[in-house]
């Protein structure tokens, strides 16, 4: 098969390519003939923003009936020559002296014509939607983050771990867990006296993960430094722009680390993955802040230069109560914060990143270490301007009493994290850890107002197509 250049890297090193031969392969977003008889094709092959301008004339013998068949949508190659662009808008463009069209795309149904199209229903199309501009260019957003999430914490000397997809606790406790099963319900009435799982797969419940940082946990216990990276489950109700039902996260956990160590870090991974983007991809960036969000780019630099503002719970209730603003939740020690709350302290309050730390131990899961005040426990969530909470993090309960009492507040069986506890008795040391949701931090760089748009399929209550 040929193999042609990527557009993208044509344009980076246009003067070396200017008057020679180049061979492009893509789908066309556009094609205008002119009076002339030559047609005016934009090829975009995905590595770009950019589309590559083809001009070729339809009456040439070797392909002027092919040309009329050229549509949008249309996937072609184009060999000839490139030349610098008399035109506005490009600087480079592909004489073509041979086309060859792959595969037609018909103009009366192909569903990306050239106009915007609502998210919504590019969502309805999203077999159809990376070959738009602001779909697209998400896609390689996430890419090149994905890429410096693991670029950052090897050079850190961080071990990457996989942790499991199906597991049988549920780490946060928060009972939002999906169910793993091979039984079909329709044919399984429990017998009494009968152990329900005995036919199941696992011969016991099991479920998709909410966080893999139990297992990171485990392995933080034995090689100091690890992260996990990958997809997680939750259940949770909620329709909003900024759940999914199946996100990805990365985990980092530490040994030797208490809870300033994870807030530093967490602060030092904010601030690369922001200065990576802002370097690597100006491109996308650009078209972000052109049409998504128009204070994108002072964000981003913002947070990139500026020191994090860190501030307890408490304080962060102090500041919410003592506040003019009508919010539609209420404000109270002891009451989690929503969404609202939390933007209204990063972007009108400190207009940058702001960690709250110490929350009240009746908020968060058992797993966090218990603070001198037997209150709050060493929690911690990072917020960021446009989206809130990006972060969830602590330093976790290293003290094998301290555990077993938390575990028994919250009505944890002793019996189901044998193992868990076992690291309490066996070379227990402080440690801590983070979670960042990747759609979040997608959502943060740009600016898309819905996570729906930041991960290829979205699944969320009630959908689960493709
Ligand atoms: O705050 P969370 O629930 O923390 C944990 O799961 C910890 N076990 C992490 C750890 O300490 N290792 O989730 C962490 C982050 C949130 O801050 C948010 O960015 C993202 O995961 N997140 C979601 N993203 C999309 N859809 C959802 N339903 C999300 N729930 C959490
Ligand atoms: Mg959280």
């Amino acid at each position: 098969m040929e193999k042609g250049v990527r557009i993208a890297d044509l344009f980076k090193n246009e003067h070396e390519y200017v008057d020679k031969r180049a061979l492009v392969q893509g789908w066309v977003r556009t094609k205008r003939d002119s009076k002339a008889g030559i047609s005016f094709i934009e090829l975009n092959d995905g590595s770009s923003l950019k589309n590559l301008q083809v001009i070729a004339e339809l009456d040439s013998p070797d392909y002027g009936e092919l040309l009329e068949k050229i549509t949008t949508g249309s996937a072609v190659l184009a060999e000839g020559t490139v030349s610098v662009s008399p035109g506005r808008g490009q600087s480079v463009e592909l004489k073509a002296e041979r086309i060859h069209l792959y595969g037609w795309a018909d103009p009366e149904v192909y569903p990306l014509q050239k106009k915007r199209h609502s998210f919504e229903y590019l969502r309805q199309i999203a077999h159809l939607r990376p070959r738009t501009n602001t779909i697209g260019a998400a896609a390689r957003v996430r890419n090149r983050l994905s890429y410096a999430i693991h670029q950052f914490f090897q050079e850190l000397g961080f071990h990457y771990i996989h942790t499991p997809i199906i597991t049988a606790s549920d780490c946060e406790g928060a009972g939002e867990i999906f169910r793993v099963t091979t039984l079909d319900p329709a044919h399984n009435i429990p017998v009494e006296g009968e152990d329900p799982y005995r036919n199941d797969f696992f011969a016991r419940p099991a479920f998709l993960t909410v966080s893999g940082q139990l297992q990171a946990e485990i392995y933080a216990l034995a090689l100091g430094k690890v992260y996990t990276f990958g997809p997680t489950f939750r259940a949770e109700n909620s329709n909003t722009s900024r759940h999914l039902a199946e996100f990805w996260m990365v985990e980092p956990e530490m040994a030797f680390y208490d809870l300033e160590d994870d807030l530093d870090l967490a602060q030092a991974f904010i601030k690369k993955l922001v200065g990576v983007v802002l370097n690597d991809c100006g491109e996308e960036l650009e078209f972000f802040a052109r049409f998504v969000e128009p204070e994108l780019m002072g964000r981003l630099k913002t947070v990139a230069e500026s020191a994090f503002e860190v501030i307890s719970y408490t304080e962060a209730v102090s500041i919410l109560t003592k506040s003019k603003e009508q919010f539609t939740f209420p404000v109270e020690w002891g009451l989690d914060l929503q969404a609202e709350h939390e933007r209204y302290l990063t972007e009108k309050v400190f207009k940058k990143p702001v960690g709250i730390v110490n929350f009240p131990r009746v908020l968060k899961p058992f797993y966090m270490r218990v603070n001198d005040d037997e209150k709050t426990v060493a929690a911690m969530d990072i917020l960021v301007p446009g989206t809130g909470e990006i972060i969830g993090g602590s330093q976790r309960e290293e003290r094998l009493e301290m555990l077993l009492e938390q575990m028994r507040i919250k009505g944890i069986s002793a019996n189901d994290y044998k193992w868990y506890i076992e690291l309490r008795e066996f070379g227990s040391v402080p440690h801590s850890g983070f979670g960042l949701g990747l759609e979040r931090l997608v959502q943060f760089v740009t600016g898309i107002p819905n996570i729906r748009e930041v991960i290829p399929f979205p699944r969320t209550p009630g959908h689960a197509e493709f």
